[in-house]
């Protein structure tokens, strides 16, 4: 059964979409959720939502990282979950994207994994073990169209997913990575804005899909809440698809 009860879960990208609704699920279960983000309106929303605390964060920034991890330690005693969900999208080929772009898409969607992962390692290591879910894309895994920098560094996140938990599995650290199909959340419509179309078309596309719908942030957290607590014991370095069998 899933139960989080008297755990401590850092959420990053807490502030909307699959991190807040994550935050919430693992709240309901019995989680103490710090959620970290650097929208501070919403991330401040989201906390009294859940009854949880907020850190506004930069997840590229090391000091940032660092003031996540101490809240966590001195609010909740600990970090039992991590969940590196926060993320950003530039759509470009490799011939249009700006040297910039790419350097801000790879220390938002990968940096702060590894920034992140390494802080709460040795704390789960000292209590005897730990639950840290990345959020990859399908994208990460079979790539697409006109988003070159997104998919190389969700295809990193993918990779360290299944090297962090070999590394780390004698320390009883799990490692598991969700990646989800389309799923109705800023990010959605953001890339809809950047393609000039509207999000309301990209949310009701839904003709071609298996189960006739996009994904609700609400489907990838509750398996994220499955990947934190024991009920996945023996899952480690898996990459698990969260989109309804859908072709994106
Ligand atoms: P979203 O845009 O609703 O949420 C992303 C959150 O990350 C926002 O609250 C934003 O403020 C925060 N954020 C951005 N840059 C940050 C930074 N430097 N430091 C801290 N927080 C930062 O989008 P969504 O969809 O909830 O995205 C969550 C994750 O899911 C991302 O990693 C994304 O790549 C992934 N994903 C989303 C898909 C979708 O269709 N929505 C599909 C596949 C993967």
């Amino acid at each position: 059964m899933i139960d989080l009860t008297g755990k401590s879960a850092v959420v990053t990208g807490a502030a909307s979409g699959i991190g807040r609704a994550t935050a919430g699920v693992l709240a309901e279960l019995g989680a103490h959720v710090v959620l970290a983000d650097v929208d501070k309106a919403g991330g401040e929303e989201a906390a009294k939502e859940t009854g949880g605390t907020f850190v506004r964060c930069d997840v590229s920034r090391r000091e940032d990282c660092e003031a996540v991890v101490r809240t966590a330690v001195e609010t909740y005693g600990g970090v039992d979950v991590l969940f590196n969900n926060a993320g950003i999208i530039r759509r470009s080929t490799v011939c249009e994207i700006t040297e910039e772009d790419w350097d801000l898409v790879m220390a938002v969607n990968i940096r702060s994994v590894m920034l992140l992962s390494r802080l709460v390692i040795p704390l789960m290591a000292e209590k005897g073990g730990g639950s840290i879910v990345n959020t990859g894309s399908g994208w990460g895994i079979k790539g697409g169209g006109q988003a070159i920098s997104y998919c190389a560094s969700k295809g990193a996140v993918v990779n360290m997913t299944r090297a962090m938990a070999i590394d780390h599995g004698p320390q009883n650290i799990r490692v598991n990575c969700v990646c989800p199909g389309d799923t109705a959340t800023g990010m959605l419509a953001d890339e809809a804005r950047q393609l000039g179309e509207s999000a309301d078309a990209f949310y009701d596309d839904a003709a071609d899909r298996p189960l006739g719908r996009i994904g609700q942030p609400r489907d990838i957290a509750q398996t994220v809440a499955f990947l934190a607590s024991d009920a996945s014991a023996f899952v480690s370095g898996a990459v698990i698809a969260v989109d309804g069998a859908g072709t994106a």
